[in-house]
């Protein structure tokens, strides 16, 4: 093994924590000095090691899916013992990465696919690690042979990558008449056409998910990682919204947390099914930079308002729209 992974701050004997110092042995020049291929192989795998650095520093910016980031370090750990055993002449079959991500909507199934995506090409699972997010009307068409045609050509535009659908169980609601059942048989024509050049993840409501998996039969086999994407607490909310202001540069005055603190509460509480998560909060975010734009304009009619000022947003630049 040319580096070690280790789960720092584990509990002994229990589930070790999600922080993951990775500590490479190409600090002990001696093991590269020794033979050329160790060398080599040392090399690639300090490279990956690296790699996953940078991803796991992603993952570590999104707050809360602690699942998901578990998840991702037990691919990560997957591949880089499958390259030892494959060095050590052991078995390494193929391995089927499609997923489904089931969560609302704004529960950050898009941003993982991307930061997945880019896991799997650091990797060398995927040559590109692009990502083409798609939704039903991508995929159907209007005559017999377009759809076919249509998902066809998307497949082929995500070969190297992963094709993402979004609400996928709507290519299922039409009925056995609809063109969404061609799209469905053509995706499945090309998770054998082309394995392991791209990674099919299908997004959307949990429940809507699980029925339309539970209703074609051939589905469920084909897709052995299922991710949860719970709904963020409220709390969580309020730290996804200091972070997206910070990254702005703007600060959020404690009395505008308050105010979003109780505004959330109540729009969770009334939404349910349809309150939109991160989304909800970055659109209100955005829109009290709008607010507080409007806000300095008026007051420093003439003169302009100082660097504090202009990072503030105070509770009357957080208005939400009434419904
Ligand atoms: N855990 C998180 N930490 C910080 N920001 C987040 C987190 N989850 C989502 N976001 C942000 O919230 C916004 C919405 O996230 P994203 O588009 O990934 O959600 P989604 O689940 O794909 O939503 P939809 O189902 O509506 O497509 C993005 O701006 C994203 O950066
Ligand atoms: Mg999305």
């Amino acid at each position: 093994m040319n580096g070690r992974v280790m789960a720092a701050g584990g509990q002994p004997g229990g589930r070790p924590s999600r922080q993951i110092n990775v500590v490479l042995r190409n600090q002990e020049p001696q093991i590269l000095a020794k033979d050329e291929a160790i060398s080599v192989q040392a090399a690639k795998s300090v490279t990956k090691h690296t790699h996953f650095q940078e991803i796991q520093g992603e993952l570590e910016q999104l707050v809360g899916l602690e699942n998901i980031k578990e998840l991702v370090f037990e691919i990560y750990a997957f591949l880089q013992i499958a390259q030892m055993r494959s060095e050590a002449g052991l078995l390494s079959g193929a391995h089927v990465y499609h997923m489904v991500f089931k969560g609302n909507p704004g529960t950050g199934k898009t941003t993982v696919a991307r930061i997945v995506a880019k896991m799997f090409q650091k990797m060398g699972v995927l040559s590109k690690g692009h990502l083409i997010e798609v939704e039903r009307a991508d995929l159907v068409g209007e005559y017999i042979g377009h759809t076919a045609q249509k998902t066809r050509d998307l497949v082929k535009k995500a070969l190297g990558g992963i094709l993402f659908i979004d609400e996928a169980y709507s290519l299922a609601r039409g009925g056995e008449k609809d063109f969404g059942k061609e799209a469905i048989d053509t995706l499945v024509k090309s998770m054998e056409d082309h394995k392991n050049q791209f990674i099919l993840i299908l997004a959307g409501y949990s429940e809507e998910i699980d029925f339309f998996l539970q209703t074609n039969p051939g589905l469920p086999s084909r897709f052995p990682i299922q991710v949860e994407f719970p709904d963020y607490t409220i709390d969580q909310l309020i730290q996804i919204s200091e972070m997206m202001a910070k990254e702005r540069d703007y600060i959020l005055m404690p009395q505008t947390i308050l105010k979003l603190k109780q505004h959330l509460l109540q729009e969770k509480n009334d939404s349910l099914h349809a309150f939109s998560n991160a989304r909800y909060v970055r659109n209100a975010i955005e829109r009290s930079i709008r607010h507080q734009a409007v806000r300095l304009l008026e007051q420093y009619s003439d003169g302009s308002p100082g660097k504090l000022e202009l990072m503030t947003i105070r509770t009357e630049d957080l208005k939400f729209e009434r419904k």
